[in-house]
């Protein structure tokens, strides 16, 4: 079934959701420049593709928030007890997920380097605009905030699955 229900996630909510959580898991690998100045197999293969898949990532957040504003009635339950611990949980993943490339691309541009996607150049080079690298400056603390967010996130959806054996995890795969 392409749209969500009541009793699990729909194919097309699974494809955002497990699409991106790939890509993000890729675009977290931007971390290990912090090892060796980058200067590994992480840094020199996969996080060149940084900027191209942030800004697919950007695409792919704005058609999911739509997708799940039109099945904002449909979706799974939540236990009650929780349900406004899981909304707020689930906003922030969706605030972190926008913000990322966001701040990424004010970065960017920000400090003059431009915005090249998969060879596309969208903006040129030109001079430092200061009130854009200001609030890009913020791309590596939320990242940090996105990972604590996705670690807990992860924890949590393996709990329901063999802990409380719920078949909360079911409805996402
Ligand atoms: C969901 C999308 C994105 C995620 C999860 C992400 C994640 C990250 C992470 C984890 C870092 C390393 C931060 C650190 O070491 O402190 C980083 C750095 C960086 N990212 Fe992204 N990023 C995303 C999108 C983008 C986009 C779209 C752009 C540009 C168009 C971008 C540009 C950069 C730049 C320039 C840096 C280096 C910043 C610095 O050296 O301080 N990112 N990103
Ligand atoms: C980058 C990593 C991830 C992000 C940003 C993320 C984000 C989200 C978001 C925003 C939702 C709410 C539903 C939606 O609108 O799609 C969700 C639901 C869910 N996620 Fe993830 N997720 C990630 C990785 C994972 C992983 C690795 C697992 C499994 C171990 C997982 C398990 C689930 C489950 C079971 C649900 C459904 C929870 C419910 O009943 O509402 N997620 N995720």
């Amino acid at each position: 079934m392409k749209g969500d229900s009541k009793e699990r996630y729909g194919s097309i909510s699974r494809f955002f959701h497990w699409a991106m959580a790939l890509l993000i898991g890729w675009q977290v690998l931007k971390f290990f420049d912090r090892i060796n100045d980058g200067e590994h197999w992480v840094g020199q293969t996969l996080v060149p593709w940084h900027i191209s898949i942030g800004t697919l990532l950007l695409v792919l957040v704005l058609l999911r928030i739509i997708w799940a504003a039109k099945q904002k009635d449909r979706r799974p339950e939540q236990d009650p007890a929780t349900a406004l611990l899981v909304k707020a949980g689930h906003f922030l993943l969706y605030a972190g997920m926008l913000m990322m490339p966001i701040t990424g691309l004010l970065y960017m541009i920000g400090n003059g380097y431009g915005w090249t996607p998969f060879g596309v150049q969208l903006v040129a080079r030109g001079g430092e605009i200061p009130w854009m690298a200001s609030i890009g400056s913020l791309h590596s603390p939320i990242a940090w905030l996105l990972l604590v967010m996705i670690v807990g996130h992860i924890g949590i959806a393996l709990l329901h699955h063999f802990v409380k054996k719920d078949g909360v995890l079911r409805r996402m795969v």
